[in-house]
């Protein structure tokens, strides 16, 4: 779906969605594609490319706000498309950054040695949640996934240190106001997109550069490396100013950050995994190099994860 295709649904233009976002086109997926078949292209993938066999794998996290059921989790739908026959799968809701927090509960579990092989997975279908006549919105989304496989080492790899913040007080920046228990959409109900995503964008834009930038800081320090030694700089795919804003903050070149929101838009908590993945293909990943990934979210929720290839 590209700019020009939205110049045709909304009042909008190529010119406004570039400049501001960044973004030239995105993904949607078929109305007929749920949540758990974009995760299980990505599962299998992750887990080819892990060497390991479905049965290897004991815990399987998925971030997603747009699951196929309200019950039961998305991740037990994909256990069951996968066949994972040992795994235990749980779903973390926690919008864009449902990827960092399921890496930081995969690193810890692996830690405890409660589990051994975690299969981490972005995944959203987020055209079932947009409005489609508010401008402010629609032009930002897509729909994708991705996915990871983590395993214990003892080489000096692996997540060395993430940072997880909320602050449930801001959860009207961004939020679908209706159709939870909290004000179900029942007989009588109308219909005014309250029933959709609903941003107001500036006061998320403030607020994402100031705690993105300071998680990612904290983040650096708690691995004890300097910003000069970050490899590459995996940033959630929202908008390109916030990224370049990170960058200039954390004074590294935009050569070192990675983006493609260009072509997939913010997919929410699997923008993360699909740029991890795109960069590896792309050769900008090395054995050794530190990466630093940061996302933002409805929640409002932040979080990094520094980790060493
Ligand atoms: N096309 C044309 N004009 C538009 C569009 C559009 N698609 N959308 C908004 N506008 C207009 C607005 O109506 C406004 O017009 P007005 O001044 O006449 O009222 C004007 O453009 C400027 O609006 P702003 O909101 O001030 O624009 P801003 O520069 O802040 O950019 C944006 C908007 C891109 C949404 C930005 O605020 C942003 O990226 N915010 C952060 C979003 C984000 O990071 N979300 C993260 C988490 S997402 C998740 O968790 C699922």
């Amino acid at each position: 779906m590209t700019n020009a295709d939205f110049e045709k649904i909304v009042e909008t233009s190529d010119e406004w969605i570039r400049t501001r976002t960044g973004i030239k086109e995105r993904r949607f997926a078929e109305d007929d594609v749920a949540v758990s078949d974009l995760a299980v292209e990505a599962c299998k993938n992750a887990i080819k490319s892990s060497g390991l066999k479905n049965e290897d794998i004991d815990l399987l996290v998925c971030g997603t706000v747009t699951p196929d059921y309200r019950l039961p989790s998305a991740a037990c739908i994909i256990q069951e498309k996968m066949d994972l026959p040992n795994a235990v799968a749980f779903d973390i809701v926690s919008a864009c950054t449902g990827f960092i927090n399921g890496l930081s509960v995969a690193a810890s579990f692996i830690e405890t040695g409660q589990y051994k092989n975690v299969l981490v997975v972005g995944a959203e279908k987020l055209t079932s949640i947009m409005n489609f006549t508010d401008r402010n919105t629609c032009v930002l989304f897509g729909d994708g996934a991705g996915a990871a496989v983590l395993t214990g080492s003892d080489d000096g790899s692996g997540i060395l240190s993430t940072f997880l913040r909320s602050n449930g007080k801001y959860r009207e920046l961004l939020w679908i106001p209706d159709g939870g228990t909290a004000k179900p959409i029942d007989e009588g109900y109308t219909f005014d997109g309250s029933d959709k995503v609903v941003m107001n964008g500036a006061d998320v834009f403030k607020i994402a550069v100031k705690q993105m930038c300071d998680s990612a800081v904290r983040v650096v320090k708690d691995a004890g490396i300097d910003s000069e030694q970050i490899g590459l700089i995996i940033p959630h795919q929202a908008n390109i100013r916030i990224i370049e804003a990170i960058a200039k903050r954390l004074k590294v070149s935009m050569d070192k950050v990675f983006v493609n929101i260009e072509k997939y838009g913010n997919t929410s908590a699997a923008s993360i995994p699909i740029a991890l993945d795109e960069a590896y293909e792309q050769g900008r990943i090395k054995d050794g190099d530190y990466i630093l990934m940061v996302a933002f979210g409805g929640g409002l929720i932040w979080g990094s994860a520094l980790m060493r290839w």
